[in-house]
């Protein structure tokens, strides 16, 4: 196994649980979105309305094309990023993508008060549309789906008993 990739939408809870399997793992964590605003020097809020969200999707892209190179870490990507099939298409064959599999009112509540660009920019109609396309991508990119309403801590463990690894 290469890496552990954790896909879901916005505040279901991939960072804290991302955090937590690496830290039970002794992996490395990396949350993809903190590596596109380093690389770019920007915050997400600010390349959404600086660039567009299409330029945002491109760099989204190159940061999941480059956990080929990786081993061992466990990544949290954005909620967008494994519902663009280009995107899965980029994730190797021995990486193990992992669903946190939340209900909308859920995330909703965790991100209803952020600067998310797409929470901001968007009715909690439309969120709940997008989160219902959106978990049949998770679904079909996923091998594991974790229930993602328990405490981070019980769901990483919860991740690691499907997964069959040891905590040493
Ligand atoms: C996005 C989710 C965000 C971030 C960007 C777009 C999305 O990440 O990548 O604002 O399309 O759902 P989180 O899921 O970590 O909030």
């Amino acid at each position: 196994m290469h890496n552990l990739i954790l896909c879901g939408f916005m505040g279901s809870g991939k960072t804290t649980v991302g955090k937590r399997l690496a830290g039970l793992l002794d992996w490395e964590y990396i949350d993809l979105d903190e590596t596109v605003e380093q690389e770019q020097g920007l915050t997400i809020p600010q390349i959404f309305a600086e660039r567009g969200e299409a330029s945002f999707r491109d760099l989204e892209h190159k940061a999941v094309a480059d956990l080929a190179k990786r081993i061992r870490c466990v990544v949290s990507t954005g909620g967008g990023a494994l519902t663009y099939e280009r995107n899965v298409r980029a994730v190797d064959r021995r990486d193990t993508v992992i669903f946190l599999d939340a209900d909308f009112d859920t995330c909703y509540r965790r991100i209803s008060a952020s600067t998310r660009p797409l929470v901001r920019q968007n009715s909690y109609e439309t969120l709940a549309a997008l989160f219902e396309k959106r978990r049949a991508a998770y679904l079909e990119a996923a091998k594991i789906v974790a229930d993602a309403h328990p405490l981070p801590e019980t769901v990483a463990k919860a991740i690691l008993g499907q997964l069959n690894l040891r905590i040493d």
